[in-house]
């Protein structure tokens, strides 16, 4: 198991009753059927996102993974109104971000923010590291220049940097500072909800702990919520409360960490644990279910029905018929498939 599964806090014990008493928490960002189609031509559309619904609490990480094309960074941009949703609805405190405007808008998007895959690319090569850190905060805040340099600076010292890395230019930085700057820009105007897409897949094994342990503790100081993207199932089962599967472009499976790792009821989510080559103990008993075979398909052919069902083990005519709503199996816990029942 990676290094970044221990000491995260989260795997405690105590850490577990905090996970239990998430549901207390006021919902900071809903997704209700969210769906964004791009459209390819001749008329027919890609479904990269294809109503998806789930709400991320005020304090919480939402995990979401699945394989690589089955939307995740798609639900993450959409999610921030980076992308038009092609419908649906985004609920931000309550109110839908389509009928947001002037300074609500400017708010909203100032409490939104998100941190890249690649850090390099995702820092502009021209200007310096306190540049790019003070941006945000001068579009949102007005402050002197010496106010900003001090913000910047505390920032860099919030995120593990030394003042020396202001003058400096992305490139003279290794990818582990480079993803600390992105993190300091996204704080410096004090968001509420961080997307955090791949954070760490462009960066070494041993730099993923550090940047994980960053945000689990920035996290904690700030009351900050993260939807984090990823397909590292050991990781996010370690950091997120809650985890939401995906499957071309559609939620397959929602509930806490423990309940998608431990009681898994989708065959594709038991497919992918299976997959994890130093399986958890404790996860879900995944002997006897197949390993994930054969080619996700094309998200503009989708299949008709449940979308996993020409690779699903499982699969009856019926599951061709219709998409499976998403049915709440036990309290919080939301599966999409019809033979779940059966499959106990
Ligand atoms: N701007 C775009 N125009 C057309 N198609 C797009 C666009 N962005 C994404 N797609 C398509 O939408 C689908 C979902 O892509 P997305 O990048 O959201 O997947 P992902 O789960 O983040 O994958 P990865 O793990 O590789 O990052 C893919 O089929 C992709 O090719
Ligand atoms: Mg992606």
């Amino acid at each position: 198991m990676n290094d970044f599964t221990r000491n995260d806090g989260r795997a405690s014990d105590s850490s577990r009753t905090d996970a239990q008493a998430a549901d207390e928490r006021p919902v900071l960002i809903e997704a209700k059927d969210l769906c964004k189609y791009f459209p390819v031509g001749g008329g027919r559309v890609l479904k990269a996102v294809d109503r998806v619904s789930f709400v991320i609490r005020s304090g919480e990480t939402l995990g979401l993974v699945g394989e690589s094309g089955c939307g995740k960074s798609t639900t993450g941009r959409t999610l921030l109104g980076l992308y038009p949703r092609t419908s649906g609805e985004i609920r931000y405190g309550g109110t839908d971000i389509g009928a947001l405007k002037g300074r609500e808008l400017k708010e909203f998007r100032r409490q939104c923010q998100i941190i890249f895959q690649d850090p390099y690319s995702s820092l502009d090569p021209r200007m310096t590291i306190a540049e790019i850190v003070a941006e945000g905060i001068r579009v949102f805040e007005k402050l002197s220049k010496e106010e900003i340099r001090q913000r910047v600076n505390s920032l860099l010292a919030r995120v593990g940097l030394t003042e020396d890395f202001a003058n400096r230019f992305a490139h003279e930085l290794s990818g582990g500072q480079r993803q600390r700057v992105g993190i300091a820009r996204a704080l410096a105007v004090s968001p509420r909800l961080i997307v955090c897409d791949e954070p760490i897949s462009a960066l070494d094994v041993s730099i993923q702990a550090q940047i994980i342990n960053l945000l689990l503790e920035l996290q904690r100081e700030e009351g900050l919520s993260y939807l984090f993207i990823s397909h590292d199932l050991s990781m996010v089962r370690h950091i997120s409360d809650r985890v939401g599967i995906m499957y071309l472009g559609s939620l397959v499976e929602l509930g806490s960490s423990d309940q998608v790792f431990r009681e898994s009821l989708h065959p594709y989510t038991r497919a992918l644990i299976a997959a994890i080559p130093d399986a958890d103990p404790d996860a879900a008993d995944t002997k006897g279910h197949s390993r994930l075979e054969g080619e996700v398909p094309s998200p503009v052919d989708s299949p008709s029905g449940c979308r996993f069902r020409t690779r699903c083990p499982y699969a009856q005519e019926a599951c061709a018929a219709d998409i499976p709503p998403m049915e709440e199996a036990a309290p919080g816990h939301f599966v999409a498939c019809r033979r779940w029942r059966e499959l106990q």
